[in-house]
């Protein structure tokens, strides 16, 4: 059983389902928690990546950390139970990775955290609280990159829980960079290759705060004097955004706010950015994978082999620092590079390790206690 809430978490389990139902020894169900409901958040996602319709949508919405992650618990559990998986698959860090995973671990329903062992070291953010709890609570951790699982080791977590399989998101990728280069002929109709900045902003430390969010937009005008700025805003900073008169009316054609891009849209203007300037997770992976320029507006990262291995760069989010990061990497050409595992294959090893044949060498499991006490 997959559980997935937000959009990362579908480029995360799409490869997954493709590997295990090629594998042909597994039944699969598919949990939306509906974390993200929006149809640009969340549909468009399942028809481009191909994932079939959830078996079951929790509907649970918004709402503060508590009630969102207290009421996927409340309306998983009779899910769990039903259905007993062999396996609950949780991806990512999102509030419904922790809800589920804290639900079957207490239902003794054996857990694999996808993408386990990335920590930020920075409890100020909610997913480095979500990452650590499911990594402790997980019987199986698949990590994305070496880092991840010396972070896991350091936290006294058993080897024998954790395996080294790459990074699906990067499957997702190779397997649709050809669909989303289709697009981009649409696309260059208005934006010149490789030179316009590509920015995304949803961090509640960003776009919260009133005054660090004027820094960005101020910076963004600034940076639009060099380079055509193209913005999908998120929901959250949208909410934020309401009732400030930004942009500019004499920069507005070269600042362009749109609404959510779709994976393949989106992947296509990665592609062929001049830059890309974010705060998102899993931007700073895909950038490195196409050795496009990335700058982080975050003091750290929980993806830290992208700045050794890829393209990304971690800056500061005051004005100045923005447009100066920004105008310092134009000079320069990026390196790029590809972390180990980064192959498109990640969901493959996992299948392999999933498979029933192989569930002997795979990390001993406890059986479900409430089919024990049956
Ligand atoms: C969540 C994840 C974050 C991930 C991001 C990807 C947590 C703690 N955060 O952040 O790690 O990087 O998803 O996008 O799980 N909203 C809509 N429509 C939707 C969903 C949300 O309008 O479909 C609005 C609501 O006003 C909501 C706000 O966006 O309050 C934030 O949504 P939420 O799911 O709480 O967190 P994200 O910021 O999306």
């Amino acid at each position: 059983m997959h559980v997935v809430g937000a959009r990362p978490n579908f480029v995360k389990i799409a490869p997954i389902m493709h590997a295990l139902a090629q594998h042909g020894k597994f039944q699969q169900r598919l949990v939306h928690t509906g974390q993200h409901y929006d149809a640009r958040l969340s549909e468009v996602f399942f028809q481009e990546l191909g994932m079939p319709v959830p078996d079951i949508n929790l509907e649970v919405g918004s709402g503060s950390h508590a009630c969102q992650t207290a009421e996927v618990m409340r309306r998983i559990e009779p899910v769990l139970l039903e259905f007993a998986p062999d396996w609950v698959l949780v991806p990512g860090d999102v509030n419904s990775t922790l809800a589920a995973a804290l639900t079957a671990c207490k239902l003794g329903l054996p857990v694999a955290h996808v993408e386990a062992g990335l920590r930020s070291f920075d409890r100020t953010m909610p997913e480095e609280i979500n990452r650590v709890l499911t990594d402790h609570m997980a019987d199986l951790l698949l990590t994305p990159s070496r880092d991840a699982d010396a972070n896991l080791a350091a936290e006294g977590i058993a080897p024998e829980r954790v395996c080294f399989v790459g990074n699906v998101m990067i499957d997702t990728l190779v397997r649709l960079l050809p669909s989303a280069e289709a697009r981009w002929p649409r696309i260059s109709e208005l934006l010149p290759r490789g030179e316009y900045v590509l920015v995304t902003l949803h961090r509640p430390g960003n776009v919260d705060d009133p005054q660090r969010l004027q820094e960005f937009l101020h910076a963004m005008e600034v940076i639009a004097t060099d380079l055509p700025v193209i913005f999908p805003v998120h929901p959250r900073t949208r909410a934020h955004l309401r009732g400030r008169t930004w942009p500019p009316s004499a920069l507005v054609s070269r600042l362009c706010l749109l609404e959510p891009q779709s994976y393949l849209d989106f992947l296509a203007l990665q592609a062929h950015a001049a830059l890309v300037l974010t705060d998102s997770g899993g931007v700073q992976e895909e950038t490195t994978f196409l050795g496009v320029r990335c700058l982080t507006a975050r003091p750290n990262t929980e993806r830290p082999v992208t700045l050794t291995h890829g393209t990304n760069r971690l800056v500061p989010s005051d004005a100045l620092g923005l447009i100066a990061a920004v105008r310092g990497a134009m000079s320069e050409t990026p390196r790029p590079g590809r972390p180990e595992l980064w192959d498109g294959h990640a969901a493959e090893r996992i299948a392999d390790l999933l498979a029933p044949s192989r569930q002997d060498r795979a990390p001993a499991v406890k059986s479900p206690r409430h089919l024990e006490s049956a």
